[in-house]
């Protein structure tokens, strides 16, 4: 994004329970196109989470650090989306897209999002092969099992999820 962009800030918001490589890839990503970037955990979710909100917000907060991004932060929100977005004065929402599976709902949340808000704009990354199949509930289910998450998820997270399910 040039210097002189309107565009400075964006959001990526997510559930993040937990955060994972697919994640970090779209992080990684988006900071390098826009000059701050927050990546927002949503208390108000449709899922029903295995991790506490303050829990997922440190697994975030640890990826950033360890993936040194000195422009991204991670925050916690309440409420609608939008809202918080024009709050942060965050014009532009980032999402990642896997498959044609997650096309669907994220063209409604997209639209749903632009007509609540009409100034913010939805981006949506095309994951890589970093994070095409990962999924933070597989990666729940692999780590209930006790199966090897290391292609997906940080030793941070591996952590996390030992001692949810030990
Ligand atoms: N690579 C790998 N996996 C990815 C990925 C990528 N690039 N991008 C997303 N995913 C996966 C995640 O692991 C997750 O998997 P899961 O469904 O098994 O949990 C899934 O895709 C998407 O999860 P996440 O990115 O955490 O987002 P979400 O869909 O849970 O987030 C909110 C939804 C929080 C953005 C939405 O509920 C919201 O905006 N809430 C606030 C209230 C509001 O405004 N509601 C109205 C919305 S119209």
């Amino acid at each position: 994004m040039k210097k002189d962009s309107p565009i400075k800030k964006a959001i990526y918001p997510g559930t993040f329970d937990p955060i994972t490589f697919g994640h970090c890839d779209i992080i990684a990503r988006a900071s390098r196109l826009f000059e701050e970037l927050l990546v927002a955990i949503a208390i108000d979710t449709n899922k029903s989470t295995l991790f506490s909100v303050e829990k997922r917000a440190e697994l975030v907060e640890a990826e950033i650090k360890s993936m040194k991004l000195s422009n991204v932060r991670a925050v916690v929100f309440k409420g609608l989306l939008v809202d918080f977005a024009s709050f942060q004065r965050c014009s532009v929402i980032i999402r990642g897209l896997r498959a044609v599976s997650d096309f669907e709902q994220e063209f409604q949340m997209a639209y749903m999002n632009h007509k609540m808000s009409s100034d913010i704009e939805t981006v949506m990354f095309p994951a890589t092969d970093k994070g095409h199949f990962i999924s933070s509930t597989f990666v729940k289910a692999i780590g209930k099992l006790n199966g090897d998450l290391t292609e997906f998820v940080s030793t941070n997270v591996i952590k996390a999820l030992k001692e949810v399910y030990e």
